[in-house]
């Protein structure tokens, strides 16, 4: 096997099942109570970082040079800014003092080894980290220039506003309609036309309404794997959120349905602001338009995804995207 191709295989490595076990029950950007297998537990052990005194040659793989980012559009505003933004378990920090501005319609991709801060982070967004007893920020984390940690914010609208879609999709044990249904619902549409609108609507920028438009009353549980990630997409846009944050998405999916949502949030950008967590430097490269190196919860590098892949700045960066450690 090549060094490319073992890469590949230990980056397709499933998810830790220690790690799914240790689920916490958060409430979700439609207000409703679900389970995110994404929570580690916090005795999770530090990255080894392999010492090595040689030169790390970049040695990036044909797949890995970025496809989309030559549309990455330098001067979109920021959506959501970091300014020394930490955030703590109790006395342990997991996220150092980041800066970082993600930007409006544009595809970012989180990248670092497990235990890095990306989900921390990312769940910061929406204020996920809420319900974790003893979690606590420090710094800014301002949504369009207003603190989302601020007194006054309303934490229903917020995730109203940022939607999140997790590793393993959780539908409701509800039929296809009613899962797409819930969230405009709760925020007060009762029409049955209205619904049947956004319910379509939300399926077909899902990438799903073909596949199961005449099974709109079937228990969504009865999808494939792919399809119930596709739902939960589906779910999340249909309470029309500005951004939506995605914690390795695809990590629970086999090629065909991963490919299907690398296409999915290709055509969201542009309309959403999408914020990615994957292992798959693959996936990173072919996604997004931005990449932030995140190690032991600091910002390592973030820049145009091109550059981190092709031209890192950082050794660090270097050794994580060429498979040297992580
Ligand atoms: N609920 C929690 N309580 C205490 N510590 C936590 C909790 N969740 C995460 N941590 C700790 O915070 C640090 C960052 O964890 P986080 O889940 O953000 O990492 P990650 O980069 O998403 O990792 P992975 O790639 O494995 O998902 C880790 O040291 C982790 O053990
Ligand atoms: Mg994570």
């Amino acid at each position: 096997m090549n060094e490319a191709l073992s890469i590949l295989a230990r980056r397709m490595v499933p998810a830790d099942p220690q790690a799914a076990r240790a689920s916490l029950t958060l409430q979700d950007p439609i207000g409703v109570s679900i389970q995110d297998p994404l929570i580690p537990s916090a005795s999770r052990p530090a990255p080894q970082v392999p010492r090595t005194s040689e030169t790390v040659n970049v040695h990036i793989q044909k797949a890995m040079i970025p496809q989309r980012a030559a549309a990455a559009v330098p001067d979109a505003p920021f959506h959501v800014t970091a300014e020394s933004f930490s955030i703590f378990y109790g006395s342990s920090q997991a996220v150092k003092s980041v800066s970082l501005g993600f930007r409006a319609a544009q595809v970012t991709a989180i990248i670092g080894p497990s235990g890095c801060g990306k989900s921390t982070l990312l769940r910061a967004i929406n204020r996920m980290n809420d319900l974790i007893p003893g979690c606590r920020t420090a710094g800014r984390l301002l949504l369009d220039g207003e603190e989302v940690y601020g007194p006054q914010v309303d934490v229903t609208t917020l995730r109203r506003r940022v939607g999140m879609v997790f590793q393993k999709p959780n539908p409701f044990p509800k039929s296809v309609f009613d899962n797409v249904a819930y969230g405009p619902r709760i925020h007060g549409t009762g029409s049955q036309r209205q619904l049947a609108e956004i319910v379509e609507r939300s399926l077909r920028k899902a990438a799903l309404w073909d596949e199961v438009k005449d099974r709109l009353a079937q228990n969504a549980l009865g999808l494939s794997g792919g399809q119930q990630q596709r739902l939960c997409i589906a779910r999340a846009i249909a309470v029309d959120p500005e951004i939506l944050l995605m914690d390795e998405p695809t990590s629970a999916l086999d090629p065909q349905a991963t490919s299907r949502i690398e296409d999915l949030m290709g055509e969201l950008r542009g309309n959403y602001t999408v914020i990615v967590v994957t292992h798959n430097m693959q996936q990173a490269a072919r996604v997004s338009d931005y990449t932030a190196f995140l190690y032991e919860g600091e910002l390592i590098e973030y820049g145009v995804t091109r550059d981190i892949f092709t031209n890192p700045q950082q050794k660090r960066t270097e050794e994580y995207i060429t498979g040297r450690f992580g």
